[in-house]
């Protein structure tokens, strides 16, 4: 008799699967891939990001630190907190955020003061129940093991504490669609060659299909001890934003 695979390993099959029908890299070599891009891109990648997104990407940053809801003085960890964009935001918040990324290349490209460490989101180098709340932007589609990420953030997110996790997305309704895989497939590469690594930026279409569905997505965090799982559609659907609260239990 076998025994039953947990939501977190179909999770990783499903993304394995994924990965292999738009040939994509699963596993070690995914990890490589993605921190050498990030650490090619790091460079330019706050000019880049901001002409991508017309500068919305601070909007919705203030959105989800907003929806975390936390009170000042909440210690906050920014997962893949890159360049810093959404340390500066939380704390203009009045929280106390630090950073981890997985690139060098971009803590190297940090502009906040803020503590930060080289960390895997999938092995975080932090105390159990020891944060009141957790950030990442625009990171879920790079780990490798987003089941075992989300293992993390339940270990050491406090009971009552919130995580708030931004993602790409893509509008439902028809005319914004459009215009939409019109310019983050053929336009955003096309921008990224110019100013950044053209590599690096037709990969970045591409990784959205990691993402799990949205149901998938919420039942890996429940299913990892967090209850409130809410999902919001931001400026149209152009990007996304998931919170939830992690509960006592697990
Ligand atoms: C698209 S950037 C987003 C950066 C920043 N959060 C923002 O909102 O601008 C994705 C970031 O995820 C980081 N990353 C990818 N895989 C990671 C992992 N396994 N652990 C930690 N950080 C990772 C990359 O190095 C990169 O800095």
């Amino acid at each position: 008799m076998t025994d039953r695979p947990s939501s977190s390993q179909t999770a990783a099959l499903e993304a394995a699967a994924r990965a292999a029908q738009f040939d994509l890299p699963s596993g070690r070599e995914k990890t490589v891939l993605v921190r050498s891009m990030f650490d090619a891109i790091a460079p330019r990648y706050d000019l880049v990001n901001r002409m991508m997104t017309f500068g919305l990407d601070v909007r919705w940053r203030k959105q989800s630190t907003r929806a975390l809801g936390l009170p000042v003085g909440s210690r906050v960890l920014d997962l893949a907190c890159g360049t810093g964009d959404f340390l500066k935001i939380l704390s203009e918040a009045g929280l106390r955020p630090f950073g981890m990324d997985l690139s060098w290349g971009m803590l190297a490209a940090n502009h906040t003061g803020e503590a930060l460490a080289q960390a895997d989101g999938a092995l975080l180098p932090v105390a159990d129940q020891s944060v009141d709340g957790i950030t990442c932007g625009y990171a879920l589609r790079n780990f490798t093991d987003l089941g075992t990420v989300f293992a993390e953030f339940s270990r050491v997110v406090r009971p009552g504490g919130r995580i708030s996790l931004l993602e790409v997305a893509e509008p439902d309704s028809g005319l914004l669609r459009i215009g939409h895989r019109i310019w983050f497939r053929r336009v955003v590469p096309i921008i990224g060659g110019l100013f950044s690594d053209r590599a690096a930026y037709r990969y970045l279409p591409k990784s959205t299909a990691y993402l799990p569905p949205t149901p998938e997505l919420r039942s890996m965090l429940t299913d990892c001890g967090f209850s409130a799982v809410n999902r919001r559609a931001l400026s149209g659907g152009l990007s996304q934003l998931i919170t939830a609260t992690r509960t006592g239990r697990r």
